[in-house]
């Protein structure tokens, strides 16, 4: 079963306007000489204040696509400080995150508001990244697939298998983002098998075949080879190692 790897990078809340030119300019020099037939399908997630601007320096470079970090779920009104769909389809984003820890845990968002959000966005054509993943305390008890089997189905809940085909997941152990302490390759490989099975058994074959389900926690250049070897790892979800050029684009050749 041939999916294609995804290199994806979330800024998180990182570079003003003078940085992401920067940053995007470099990665547009690193990438160029690329063969784009083997290139992993890359993308950026700025904040969106950056969002105007990637869009006007990626508009004719077909190897980078456009990822939101977050949406709010209704199409428009009164939602002080959210960004709709619509706004987000005005720079051709293609992709939206959904569900990551830290919106999750700070921001006190929900299973249930993370469907909603997945709903809206596969209804809008767009594609959700889908961000599940365990504490430390989770995985020492041992409950890390029972937990991600829960985020999993309520995340998918009403979700239709053609849809549910196009979307992508990341798993991002809560314990290994922003630590520099990598889930170790083989586990992350396990894991992610297991949350195949979960989506095999909430449609078919067909589905858990071709979505695609990333890892995501302390990706490094040093780290990318071995990730990606694994059968069942797709590609990463990277946030520190996204930030500067040099490393982003050592990702991008990792997965080649
Ligand atoms: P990290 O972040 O690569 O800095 O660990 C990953 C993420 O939170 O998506």
């Amino acid at each position: 079963m041939a999916r294609r790897p995804i290199i994806a990078g979330n800024w998180k809340m990182n570079n003003n306007k003078i940085e992401a030119k920067e940053l995007i300019d470099g990665i547009l020099y690193g990438i160029s000489s690329l063969d784009a037939e083997k290139m992993p399908e890359v993308i950026i997630a700025p904040t969106y204040t950056a969002l105007w601007q990637a869009y006007d320096l990626i508009k004719n470079e077909p190897k980078i696509a456009l990822s939101a970090q977050n949406v709010n779920p209704n199409p428009s009104g009164a939602y002080t400080g959210e960004v709709s769909l619509d706004m987000l389809a005005d720079f051709k984003v293609k992709f939206v995150i959904i569900g990551h820890s830290e919106r999750r845990q700070m921001f006190g968002e929900t299973d249930e508001f993370i469907n909603q959000k997945a709903l809206a966005i596969l209804n809008k054509g767009l594609i959700p990244i889908i961000c599940c993943g365990e504490t430390l305390e989770q995985r020492e008890q041992g409950v890390t697939d029972a937990h991600l089997r829960t985020q999993i189905t309520k995340a998918f809940e009403g979700i239709s298998a053609s849809d549910a085909k196009k979307s992508v997941i990341a798993y991002e152990p809560i314990w290994a983002i922003g630590t520099g302490k990598s889930c170790d390759a083989a586990e992350a490989n396990r894991t992610i098998g297991e949350i195949r099975k979960v989506i095999k058994e909430l449609y078919n074959e067909e589905v858990s075949d071709n979505i695609r389900i990333l890892y995501g926690g302390s990706v490094k250049p040093s780290t990318i080879v071995e990730q990606m070897a694994q059968p069942e790892i797709d590609g990463g979800l990277i946030g520190g190692a996204s930030l500067k050029a040099d490393s982003f684009v050592d990702l991008i050749k990792g997965a080649m």
